[in-house]
């Protein structure tokens, strides 16, 4: 198995309506292929984890380069895996654009800032790990709607 990470400009200011209608179609489409992974999103960039095998992996990268919705596509990491880290998602969408200051200055504060928002690292360790720091944050009870 494969994990491919990314990270790309959105051509668009990002929100839950433009999240929505990527990850709509996508979790449907990974399901069919048997991937997992998360979108993540700021206001201007998303990172993107795709998991499953090579050649799934690579249909859905060649289709998702060809978005007009995204440029600027640098590929973070690319990695044989025992296990996949989101398995169960077929993808999921997690936005960082709509944090509180608090939360936000602290991001900030641990990857750097990006156009008045959370930088998304080039690094897969650094990119990983903050995946996993705004998912806990995104579980936390006060963000259950
Ligand atoms: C940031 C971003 C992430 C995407 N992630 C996926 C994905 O994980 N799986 C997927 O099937 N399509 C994903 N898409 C959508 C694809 O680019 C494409 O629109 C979709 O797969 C339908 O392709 P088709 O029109 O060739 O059938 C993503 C698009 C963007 C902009």
């Amino acid at each position: 198995m494969y994990r491919l990470i990314y990270k790309s400009r959105s051509v668009e200011t990002l929100n839950w309506g433009i999240v929505r209608s990527i990850t709509s179609v996508s979790e449907n489409n990974n399901e069919i292929a048997g991937l997992t992974g998360v979108l993540l999103a700021s206001r201007t960039h998303f990172l993107q984890v795709i998991e499953g095998n090579f050649e799934d992996v690579n249909a859905a990268f060649q289709r998702i380069c060809k978005d007009e919705r995204h440029s600027e596509l640098c590929i973070i990491g690319y990695s044989i895996i025992d296990a996949r880290l989101f398995g169960g998602w077929g993808m999921r969408g997690i936005g960082a654009f709509d944090f509180n200051q608090k939360i936000e200055s602290e991001l900030v504060e641990k990857y750097g800032e990006e156009e008045g928002g959370i930088h998304f690292p080039l690094e897969e360790w650094q990119a990983l790990a903050m995946i996993s720091d705004i998912k806990m944050i995104r579980d936390l009870p006060e963000w259950k709607k």
